[in-house]
């Protein structure tokens, strides 16, 4: 009787027109007078907090977060690898440290290609010839330097001191070092360090990280410099060297962060500042936003067949255009504008039928004018001011290249695979990409990662992002749809079930529990391709200003069982 009346009842409201959140069961939101840290570690979160208590603000935080993810949740949090650090102060200046790895001086466009020119299994993903060069610690650097309060020494002590004295692994780093281990057993350190020479760590274990713990030590003393110049550079360009890397000393001295404006969109009203290149992520969201501007998606309902195909056909033409156009803007042109007019997503939402899928084998990139293991973190900050950090960042793969150089304690990522090996050939993530994603010495990779910033009327509403390769863009896709259509909290968007289609291979990845068999048999009765299995799709977290009260409320997701911490 009762679920007859709910349903009765959602219908009437949803052919008047009006949003209807979901009634999946979902926590709140946590609560903060002051400020708010979502991220995947519930101990990294406490130290973004307890830094903005001592006076730091959230960029102070960031930093201390950043550097602590990569001790308590080393699969991806690092210092061996890259990413993008959105920055919105309280006043309302907003830019990007972008600290994207780069191919090293002596890459080459066909460094993973044999003698007949197929792609060399693993190349590019396993092992020293898979590493570009790390931008995080320069690109934390930047931003202290730039917004912080605190001083490097400070920011960096708490992952000094977790690396040094340890802490207690939780049941999801167990896991993830465990679906590593193949991949870490092959270098001697990465063995040493996280599989314990064979006696695997279980959950509740204590997990001590000494050459780590030096390593930041030597970066604590001498500065955010060491480690393109000093002992730990050292360190990695001796053991690139015995291992067949590319890597050197002028390599490591030579990289430098990027300070880049946001690319900047509006959806019904609400301004985004999200990722511009080498992330494909905010083109193709916006993009797809875009698309979605011309339909009713909350007449539509959530997660109902006629959202999800709409979803999904949006998804694959997006991807498509990413496929064909994106790369470094220092190396390739990228038609940016075009891909995010309003115009270009008109002529897109006419190529959309809405009784039918679009074989993606049909859809060709068009013609706007002028990319799991699928590893990376994020997390998002709030300080008591209102300034906002939205920072995703990665060893590409989980644990990366596998490799830790000999005596640093720390992981190297294996983002050469996010450049294109051999056009047409799909990378680890099945993606494929064309010319303008080439290897070229110094080039950044393309990403997909979407730090992302959503404003309304000039006021900060809300900021999200995840890991997940590819899965990224679209993970932040339906946490903005979730939160703009559907009126959920930001609890309830990042909890909520997702899909993903990336045009090829042209298959939709869902969520367990995340589609119901009608609307899963509703889907394939007009094309759509469902994966065989669902599997969970990125690990967002974000924090949201409520307008009324200007608490802070943050959200962590329970994928990967991370927290969102308050004060
Ligand atoms: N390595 C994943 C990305 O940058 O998209």
């Amino acid at each position: 009787m009762k679920r007859a009346f709910t349903a009765i009842l959602l219908l009437a409201l949803l052919t008047t027109g009006a949003v209807v959140a979901p009634s999946a069961a979902s926590r709140e939101p946590v609560r903060a007078r002051h400020g708010i840290v979502a991220s995947v570690s519930e101990i990294a979160s406490k130290v973004g907090v307890d830094v903005m208590q001592r006076g730091g603000n959230a960029v102070d935080a960031a930093v201390a977060v950043a550097l602590t993810l990569a001790v308590t949740w080393p699969s991806a949090g690092n210092i061996g690898g890259g990413g993008f650090m959105m920055i919105r102060r309280a006043d309302g200046r907003t830019e990007v440290i972008d600290y994207r790895e780069r191919a090293p001086l002596t890459a080459s466009r066909d460094m993973y290609l044999n003698e007949k020119g197929e792609v060399i299994k693993n190349a590019s993903t396993v092992g020293y010839r898979a590493v570009g060069v790390p931008g995080t610690i320069s690109g934390l650097a930047l931003a202290l330097s730039r917004h912080g309060k605190l001083k490097w020494a400070d920011v960096i002590e708490p992952a000094r001191a977790l690396a040094a004295e340890g802490f207690t692994l939780n049941h999801q780093t167990v896991r993830s070092i465990q679906g590593s281990r193949e991949l870490l057993a092959k270098f001697p350190d990465s063995n040493r360090i996280y599989l314990r020479d064979g006696k695997y760590y279980e959950e509740g274990d204590t997990i001590t990280q000494p050459d780590l713990a030096k390593t930041l030590t030597r970066l604590k003393e001498k500065g955010p410099r060491e480690f393109y110049e000093g002992e730990t550079a050292r360190l990695i360009v001796d053991d690139m060297q015995r291992n067949g890397g590319l890597i050197t000393a002028q390599d490591l001295k030579g990289y430098e962060p990027t300070i880049r404006n946001p690319l900047k969109g509006t959806y019904r009203g609400y301004e985004l500042l999200t990722m511009p290149p080498p992330s494909s992520g905010g083109a193709a969201l916006i993009e797809m936003l875009n698309v979605l501007e011309h339909y009713d998606l909350a007449r539509m309902g959530w997660n109902s067949s006629a959202e999800l195909h709409l979803l999904i056909e949006t998804m694959r033409r997006a991807f498509a255009d990413r496929a064909e156009f994106m790369g470094d803007t220092d190396f390739v042109k990228v038609p940016v504008a075009g891909l995010i007019s309003k115009k270009y997503a008109a002529e897109i939402a006419k190529t959309i039928a809405s009784d039918h899928a679009t074989p993606s084998e049909n859809i060709r990139a068009g013609k706007p004018v002028s990319y799991e293991s699928t590893e990376t973190t994020h997390f998002t900050i709030i300080d008591q001011e209102g300034n906002v950090v939205s920072n995703t960042y990665t060893l590409n793969n989980s644990f990366g290249s596998g490799v830790t150089a000999r005596g640093t304690g720390f992981l190297l990522n294996n983002e050469m695979d996010d450049f294109t090996s051999k056009p047409g050939v799909p990378n680890a993530y099945g993606l494929l990409q064309s010319e303008a994603n080439a290897i070229a010495p110094k080039k950044r990779p393309l990403s997909a990662m979407t730090p992302t910033i959503v404003l309304k009327d000039g006021k900060f509403v809300f900021a999200i992002g995840s890991p997940g390769g590819p899965t990224i863009i679209n993970t932040v896709l339906q946490v903005v749809v979730n939160v703009i259509d559907y009126g959920m909290n930001i609890q309830q968007a990042i909890d909520s079930p997702r899909i993903h289609h990336q045009w090829m291979p042209d298959v939709v990845r869902w969520e367990p529990m995340g589609i119901n068999g009608d609307t899963r048999a509703a889907l394939m009765s007009i094309g759509q391709k469902l994966s065989d299995r669902s599997g969970f799709i990125g690990d967002a977290h974000g924090v949201m200003v409520e307008a009324s009260t200007g608490m802070r409320l943050g959200a962590s997701d329970p994928r990967l069982g991370g927290a969102a911490v308050g004060y």
